[in-house]
């Protein structure tokens, strides 16, 4: 057997039932890089033992007890999504989502690959992100904004999230001064799930609309239902092509005939196997594009969250190209070999501004006139992968024809799978974070101890 995946693996770009990327794992292995690859033998070990988790990702697909592998395929939810969306996105001029961690990560990728960066988005609310308590975000908030022209959409699984909790009663406080009592239920809308939380019984009280977030959906891995689209689709997102985008994936590894087949279960396997035999203690995520900066938080969030349990895991890092040629490539060159990289890039030469001379400039730069902004891109990405192969570095690249609806949820799609097969292999569960409540009873006892002051 090839000790190249990739070539398998490798899925041409626009057939629409394949999924919309190429996952090229060639640069991971001994042939390519030497002594910092995996061998065949080792790596062909490690995913023989990914089996067991395409059973259970066809248990959760067919009896639905893990909805993440459920929403692709699934059409019916997303009229009211898009109903909320148009309502929101025609009425106001911004759209606040406060919630943290897996109730925001996931729309802010989403909403960040189609919202422009900069001016002003005609006939379409603003959608920003507001996932801390820092006293200044908070004050420049409600000081900044037009609250009559501001709607919240506020996340929080649980109902509990203090963080999300406490910005939303600082809004509501200042929207109450001012928005009329009877216009204030048209400016917020509320995601949480069924129960008596705090946040269920406050919007509940308010008569706030309420949005359902399905019990048997884990945040982190809750980005393709409402909890992230919504914001999306009011950036203007395609709801219906990012869920198809999230099937192909989807449909790949249900229909495996052999682990191999299966672009996250191999990418699962590198990274355990990198870890094991190789001492990769660090896995970098790479996209290119500040498009993709928050997708690669998401990522990391999803990674860390899931994996890192019983002295298990590796460390995720987020990295962005080019930026952080300037800032972590030293590193990643020269430093310890410790990590594994994934490149996200976009085919994007030929696109974009073509990049003028001027006078003054001299003969320096002549290279770079007459190319376009996509051309440095492209040949930046390149480059910089490939000096990381000429170094023995272990690089993989997720090769994304273009960046689109259809691109982001098969990526997400990827990556939720990924890590869930990665679970597997390190034996931990993936949908828990038993850790981080120890911390969350302590702020309690702190926040207990604080004189309460008159708001
Ligand atoms: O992935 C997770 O489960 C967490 O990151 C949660 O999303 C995060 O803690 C926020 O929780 P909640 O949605 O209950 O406010």
């Amino acid at each position: 057997m090839s000790t190249r995946p990739d070539a398998r693996l490798s899925t041409p770009a626009g057939t629409p039932t394949r999924p919309p990327y190429r996952h090229v794992t060639e640069n991971c292995f001994a042939e390519m890089i030497g002594d910092g690859g995996l061998t065949g033998e080792t790596y062909r070990a490690v995913l023989a033992e990914t089996a067991p988790a395409f059973e259970a990702i066809r248990a959760w697909h067919k009896d639905g007890s893990r909805p993440f592998v459920r929403l692709p395929e699934r059409r019916d939810d997303l009229p009211a999504i898009e109903a909320a969306a148009a309502r929101l996105r025609e009425s106001f001029e911004t759209v606040v989502v406060l919630g943290t961690g897996g109730s925001s990560l996931g729309g802010r990728t989403l909403t960040t690959v189609c919202q422009p960066t900069f001016g002003t988005v005609p006939r379409r609310a603003r959608v920003r992100f507001v996932e801390n308590v820092e006293s200044r975000l908070l004050d420049d908030l409600v000081r900044g904004l037009d609250l009559k022209r501001t709607a919240f959409i506020v996340v929080s699984k649980s109902g509990r999230t203090v963080e999300t909790l406490a910005q939303f009663l600082v809004c509501l406080a200042a929207m109450r001064r001012t928005i009329e009592p009877k216009r204030l239920g048209e400016h917020v809308l509320v995601i949480t799930e069924p129960g008596t939380s705090p946040l269920r019984r406050l919007a509940e009280h308010e008569r706030f609309e309420i949005i359902d977030h399905d019990p048997a959906l884990g945040g982190r891995f809750s980005a393709l239902s409402v909890v992230g689209l919504l914001p999306a689709v009011i950036a203007g997102l395609d709801a219906t092509a990012t869920r198809e985008g999230a099937a192909a994936v989807l449909r790949e590894t249900l229909a495996a005939s052999e682990p191999g087949a299966s672009a996250p279960a191999v990418g699962a396997a590198i990274n355990v196997a990198m870890h094991r035999h190789k001492g990769i203690a660090q896995t970098v995520l790479m996209p290119y594009g500040d498009s993709l900066s928050p997708f690669s938080l998401w990522y990391r969030q999803l990674w860390a969250e899931s994996l890192g349990k019983d002295g298990k895991g590796t460390t995720p890092i987020n990295s962005i190209g080019t930026v952080d040629q300037h800032s972590q490539l030293q590193l990643y060159l020269a430093g310890p070999a410790d990590k594994l990289y994934t490149f996200v890039t976009v085919d994007c030469a030929g696109t974009g501004m073509v990049i003028p001379s001027a006078e003054g400039l001299g003969g320096e730069i002549d290279w770079l006139t007459g190319r376009t902004m996509g051309d440095l891109m492209s040949a930046s990405q390149r480059a910089t992968w490939k000096t990381l192969v000429k170094r023995g570095r272990p690089v993989r690249l997720i090769r994304l024809p273009v960046l689109d609806a259809r691109a982001m949820g098969a990526m997400m799609m990827h990556f939720m799978l990924e890590t869930v097969v990665a679970a597997h292999l390190f034996g931990v569960e993936p949908f828990d974070q038993p850790a981080v409540e120890a911390g969350k009873v302590l702020a309690r006892r702190y926040m207990e101890r604080v004189t309460p002051r008159p708001s």
